[in-house]
């Protein structure tokens, strides 16, 4: 059995940037109230003319230069998004045929903030088998497209943000690699954070009553999320833990999805440790769902706090619900 090693990582943010304040235009909110609730100060929103698959062709780009691969070595390319340019096809397949790419297997994930650790968990074993040599996995959101900017929907309105990140994922050749992946669902509470239009589940996918109503815009039960993220991250990097025979002492960096700061600080005091070993950029960017665990880790690896040889552990958990670890050899 091969084992999968990340050798490239690459991220990109749009360029407009909205303070919190900046939201008060649309809606009844504050500064103080998203700080303190969320620990986010400023997000960043793709343009009119920008969409997730732009976002993903810079991050990919970078992610390649930093592995030293040509597009042409990708074997297949996975992208965790739930804001693709089109309803179908995804924006994997886009993104081929942007970069050129010869008629290599392409697909979209849409397991919402765990995303990315589920397209990290299918390139890895597709490495593993011996399938493929190089998949590069993108998570990409342009999701300030479809938020409800007004006071019914500030409540997630004031969280998201967009941007990309990407991974080249390619045979290890030593000890180095992703150590193992655990991915989990449940889809009884799925109402507690969903968007239910467009889709096929009404007379029609999309309707005036549809915008009406209000359901093309994300909904989340705000406080039922957050108890079932407290419990379930710590539940699944105590899995990754055990699975390697490691304990939270072994671990230099704990990348979880950023949703919340709060939710960050919980998860760190069950796992008994200090919020230098729990990494948080979230005050930049807000909550960019499948972007955040790739943004964090290039930006994590950009700013040294990564080396050769340290155990790291990537968290999510998000809508459906789904949750998912991987823990990685650097
Ligand atoms: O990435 C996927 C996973 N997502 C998450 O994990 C997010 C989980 N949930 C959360 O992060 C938090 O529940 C929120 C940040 C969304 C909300 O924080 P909260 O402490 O749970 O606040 P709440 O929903 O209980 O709302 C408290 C009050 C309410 O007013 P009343 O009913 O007490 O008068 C809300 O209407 O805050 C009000 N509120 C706001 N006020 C100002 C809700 N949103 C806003 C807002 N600005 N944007």
């Amino acid at each position: 059995m091969y084992r999968s090693k990340i050798t490239g990582m690459g991220f990109h943010v749009p360029d407009i940037v909205l303070q919190n304040n900046d939201l008060k235009q649309w809606m009844d909110t504050s500064d103080k109230w998203i700080q303190e609730r969320s620990g986010i100060k400023e997000r960043h929103w793709v343009s009119e003319k920008e969409a997730a698959s732009d976002l993903a062709l810079v991050a990919s780009k970078k992610a390649m230069a930093m592995a030293g691969i040509e597009a042409s070595e990708i074997d297949l390319i996975v992208v965790a998004t739930i804001s693709p340019d089109y309803f179908f096809p995804g924006v994997a397949n886009q993104l081929q045929s942007i970069l050129g790419l010869r008629t290599v297997g392409t697909f979209d994930i849409k397991a919402a903030c765990s995303g990315f650790i589920y397209g990290l968990s299918i390139a890895d074993q597709f490495i593993r088998t011996g399938q493929h040599k190089t998949v590069m996995v993108v998570g990409t959101e342009a999701q300030s497209k479809f938020i409800d900017l007004s006071t019914r929907g500030r409540d997630m309105g004031v969280l998201f943000g967009d941007g990309s990140g990407a991974a080249i994922l390619r045979r290890s050749d030593d000890e180095s690699g992703v150590l193992s992946t655990h991915i989990h669902s449940e889809g009884a509470d799925m109402k507690n954070l969903w968007m239910e239009a467009p889709g096929t589940s009404g007379k029609n996918w999309m309707n005036q009553k549809t915008i009406d109503n209000g359901v093309h815009h994300p909904f989340m039960n705000g406080r039922e999320v957050f108890k079932n993220a407290v419990r379930r991250f710590p539940e699944v990097i105590n899995e990754a833990l055990e699975a390697n025979n490691l304990s939270i002492g072994d671990i230099k960096l704990v990348i979880p999805h950023q949703a919340n700061y709060r939710i960050s600080q919980a998860v760190a005091k069950r796992l008994g440790v200090g919020m230098d070993v729990v990494y948080s950029n979230i005050h930049k960017y807000g909550n960019t769902t499948a972007a955040s665990i790739p943004i964090a880790l290039s930006e994590a690896l950009d700013e040294g706090r990564i080396e050769r040889g340290d155990h790291i552990i990537l968290a999510a958990f998000g809508a459906g619900y789904t949750w998912a670890s991987a823990a990685i050899r650097w």
